[in-house]
């Protein structure tokens, strides 16, 4: 069965490799290519847009691809929505893997916002000290608030024309330890925490080091997905193989 995973999140990369060890599943990984140096994986990985909705459509097709994963990060909607374009248009089955959202426990301060915009405005005219993880690609809103002096630790370098004003960098990629995230709030004396609402736990160290040290949290909330989801590997590898598994003979 030919498998084709769209990535660019930590379960898609577990899911590819746990297919990586299936004999009757003929995967492969699609990135999108934003990361300089992704992580090293045991199966085939393509890289690159693939040309809109229709680009999709015609790669489905020309791969004889059976099955659709989409194991992007829950803020990536474009994949999102040609995976379920092209799906429709192909009939060819899709399965959404994701992580669920994190939710608020007895101690958090969050204050929670659609976009990255609202995020910026939610941090008030005070200046204040920002630790900012919400990616590389989403710092241009918070140009508009250069009252603020920014933490921005991202997995690839920034590059030189970020905009913001006041800012230091740190380049890192996780899972970061409580203890750690904790330490680095303190040494920088964060007032506040601005990230998204990305779920798992490779990076929730961040919400609880907040939560110990009582500082706020501006989470911007998950985009509304179209598709029921898998939260778990092993539910995927099940349907997988159900949907390999030929019918079972009628009874006469
Ligand atoms: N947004 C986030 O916060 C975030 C965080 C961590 C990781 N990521 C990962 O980084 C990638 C890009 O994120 P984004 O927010 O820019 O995505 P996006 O807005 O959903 O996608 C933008 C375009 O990038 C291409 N693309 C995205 N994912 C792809 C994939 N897995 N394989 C091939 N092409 C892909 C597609 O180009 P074409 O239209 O040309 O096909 C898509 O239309 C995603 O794969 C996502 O899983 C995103």
């Amino acid at each position: 069965m030919r498998v084709l995973i769209l990535g660019g999140s930590s379960e898609a990369s577990a899911l590819a490799r746990a297919l990586a060890g299936c004999s009757s599943i003929d995967a492969i990984l699609s990135l999108a290519g934003r990361t300089i140096a992704p992580v090293s994986l045991p199966l085939p990985v393509r890289i690159g847009g693939f040309g809109g909705i229709s680009g999709l459509v015609n790669y489905l097709r020309a791969e004889a691809t059976d099955v659709m994963i989409d194991a992007t990060h829950p803020f990536a909607e474009q994949m999102s929505v040609h995976a379920r374009a092209a799906a429709a248009q192909t009939g060819i089955p899709l399965i959404r893997l994701t992580r669920p959202a994190w939710r608020a426990q007895d101690g958090d301060r969050w204050t929670e916002v659609a976009d990255m915009r609202a995020a910026a405005e939610a941090l008030g005219h005070i200046p204040r000290r920002v630790f900012l993880t919400v990616g590389r690609l989403q710092l241009a809103a918070f140009v508009s608030a250069p009252q603020h002096f920014y933490l921005v630790r991202t997995i690839d370098p920034v590059g030189p024309n970020h905009g913001l004003q006041t800012a230091c960098f740190l380049e890192a990629r996780g899972p970061f330890t409580v203890a750690d995230e904790e330490r680095l709030m303190r040494e920088q004396a964060i007032e506040v925490l601005v990230t998204k609402n990305s779920g798992g736990t490779a990076s929730v160290g961040k919400l609880e080091a907040a939560r110990r040290l009582g500082l706020p949290v501006v989470l911007v909330r998950q985009p509304a997905g179209g598709l029921a989801a898998m939260h778990d590997i092993a539910e995927v590898i099940a349907a997988l193989e159900a949907h390999h598994r030929p019918p079972a003979p009628r009874g006469v």
